[in-house]
């Protein structure tokens, strides 16, 4: 994200959703490429820049390179090989470091710890919209996540937003789930394909699934993969936003209007 012609695409397309008008901004993760501040900086810098740094205008969520370094979990690994536990701790506050530094776009609150998951409710004129956010980013493991890459949502997330309280209060919203992870891993039918996508899967994506169900999710976001791809999955709509690094002018546009009804689709823009 040092690149200058990277920040000025991020600019032009920062511009763009100004004038354009939209209401609300979504990063689906992979804000960096190794774990790198740096790159936080840059996006919360640019965003602050074009007025979207507000919790009613923009929320993000971290995918697993903006968590995960894979060569110094691997060193750290051979070195020391510390502890499962150990590890795990050192990936929460990693966690919880992300959070923080976004706060404002995630809880809004003062301080952004414990913050998966979020319910983010807002009021438009005609319609009240929910995202509901999971951290699906699992920590990187020699045999089970050798490349980081595996997505995986903790049961405690899974039972809290889901819990009766909550499903209260998304009675009269329009929900969208949010995490990083796909559901959908299988880019094509070759089993050579098949046997690499599993370092990629979201591991229990079965019970992500009912659990969108339980809180009545139209829809779900995500991100992960580079491609710019939507899908149905049991009546919910999935939408993989795509990839700045790998097409910076096109993005995913999605419109609510009062009676519940969606259109989606992939704008590109002439650079
Ligand atoms: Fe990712």
């Amino acid at each position: 994200m040092q690149d200058r012609r990277q920040l000025e695409s991020l600019d032009y397309l920062f511009d763009h959703f100004n004038t354009t008008g939209y209401d609300h901004l979504v990063i689906s993760g992979d804000l960096s490429n190794s774990a790198n501040q740096g790159d936080w900086k840059i996006i919360r810098q640019k965003l602050e820049n074009h007025g979207l740094y507000h919790w009613d205008k923009t929320t993000v969520i971290p995918g697993n390179h903006d968590l995960i370094h894979l060569e110094e979990e691997m060193r750290f690994y051979n070195a020391l090989n510390p502890l499962p536990r150990v590890r795990k701790k050192a990936f929460d506050r990693r966690v919880l470091e992300f959070c923080i530094f976004f706060q404002e776009l995630i809880t809004g609150e003062e301080r952004g710890d414990n913050a998966f998951p979020f319910l983010k409710i807002i009021n438009y004129s005609s319609v009240r919209i929910a995202l509901a956010a999971l951290n699906s980013v699992y920590p990187w493991y020699p045999a089970d996540n050798p490349l980081g890459a595996r997505g995986y949502i903790s049961p405690g997330q899974l039972r809290a937003i889901s819990a009766q309280s909550v499903l209260k209060s998304l009675e009269d919203c329009v929900v969208i789930g949010l995490c990083h992870h796909a559901y959908k891993v299988y880019g094509t039918d070759s089993p050579i394909d098949q046997a690499f996508d599993w370092t990629m899967e979201l591991k229990n994506r079965d019970e992500f699934l009912s659990v969108m169900k339980v809180i009545h999710a139209k829809l779900v976001l995500h991100g992960h993969f580079h491609r710019f791809q939507n899908y149905e999955v049991n009546g919910i709509t999935f939408i993989n936003g795509g990839s700045f690094r790998y097409n910076p002018h096109c993005y995913s546009e999605l419109v609510i209007d009062g009676e519940g009804g969606r259109t989606q689709r992939f704008v590109t823009l002439s650079p």
